[in-house]
């Protein structure tokens, strides 16, 4: 399900979601380097490096401009801050780094909402945003692009897959027919498109998951999640931990298994006479469940509303 997408409220600066707990489970006052794969706007990663001058902190985003943001933030930090930009999966690559280098790592997925204010970055359905959606201008493909050159079935999938739309090879077959029309460059020739397959005004709430949706796929928003859980974990210290904040089903479910299958000892297929693979658990859970922000916080962050926090510790 993609849980109650939203864009929230306009807001000057992007409030950290789940804080405390973020800070409780990555426990940086034990000190040492910690990756903040996300570092957004910087607010994860301010309460990071207050916890003790022992912390290190690498911030990565692929978004420019959320470096620069997080940059400015953290200006009072700077001898203790390290910034690249670029895929978290990427992280060895770009910081240089062997396995066991890491004490914590935070992934706080998806926009911030300073990304979803910035009407000319395209992640909004308000009137007038171009169709661009990407988090890196580096990446080639926008959500306009890919609405011109994808077909009908693709987009059908995207739409079907992300945001749990049961009619979504209609609404993509509907917009392969629009697009023939006019081509679809802002929000509100797309809002239109939809409009005119459904037949209807549609709910904010519809809006939401179909942009959430290609947002996802512009992104590849799943495949940099898969790809970079196993690296991260790999980065990390006996005793070091990965926290996760994810605001779509499908990321929860990947974060979930991962971590399941990682804590296990034998991952051998049934049926072996005896155990060949890592014959060991690389490390354990500390959340059974998903930690969710409580009321109190959603009501003063809408955004929050959709997130699922779960931690990992390495056993090194
Ligand atoms: C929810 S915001 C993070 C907010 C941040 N925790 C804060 O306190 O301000 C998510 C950020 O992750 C970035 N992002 C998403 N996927 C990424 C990826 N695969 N690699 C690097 N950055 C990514 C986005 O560009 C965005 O700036």
């Amino acid at each position: 399900m993609a849980w109650g997408a939203s864009e929230g409220v306009l807001s000057a600066f992007h409030e950290p979601v789940l804080l405390t707990e973020v800070v409780r489970l990555l426990a940086p006052e034990r000190g040492g380097v910690f990756l903040d794969g996300t570092v957004g706007g910087g607010g994860h990663a301010e309460a990071i490096l207050r916890a003790g001058t022992g912390v290190r902190l690498l911030a990565l985003d692929r978004d420019a401009e959320a470096l620069e943001s997080a940059r400015d933030r953290l200006r009072s930090f700077a001898g203790r801050v390290e910034y690249r930009e670029g895929d978290f999966a990427e992280t060895a690559d770009l910081f240089g780094l062997g396995e066991g280098a890491l004490a914590g790592v935070l992934l706080d997925l998806g926009v911030s909402s300073h990304q979803i204010d910035r009407l000319e970055r395209g992640f909004t359905f308000r009137a007038g945003a171009p169709l661009d959606m990407r988090m890196s201008r580096r990446s080639s493909t926008t959500a306009a692009e890919l609405l011109e050159a994808a077909t009908a079935e693709e987009l059908g999938e995207i739409f079907r897959t992300y945001a749990e739309e049961r009619r979504g090879r209609r609404l993509a077959a509907g917009l392969v027919e629009a697009r023939r029309r006019k081509p679809l460059r802002k929000s509100d020739d797309l809002i239109e498109a939809i409009e005119a397959v459904w037949g209807r005004r549609v709910a904010e709430s519809d809006l939401a998951r179909i942009f959430q949706a290609l947002r996802i796929a512009v992104n590849h928003e799943l495949d940099s999640l898969g790809a970079g859980l196993p690296v991260l974990r790999d980065l990390l210290q006996p005793g070091g931990r990965l926290v996760v904040i994810s605001y779509h089903s499908l990321e929860d479910r990947l974060v979930k298994r991962a971590f399941r299958e990682w804590g296990r000892d034998c991952v051998c297929p049934p049926g072996l006479p005896e155990c060949r693979c890592r014959g060991r658990a690389l490390g354990r859970e500390l959340t059974r469940k998903p930690v969710r922000p409580e009321a109190a916080e959603t009501d003063r962050n809408p955004r929050a509303r959709s997130a699922r926090l779960r931690a990992w510790e390495s056993a090194g």
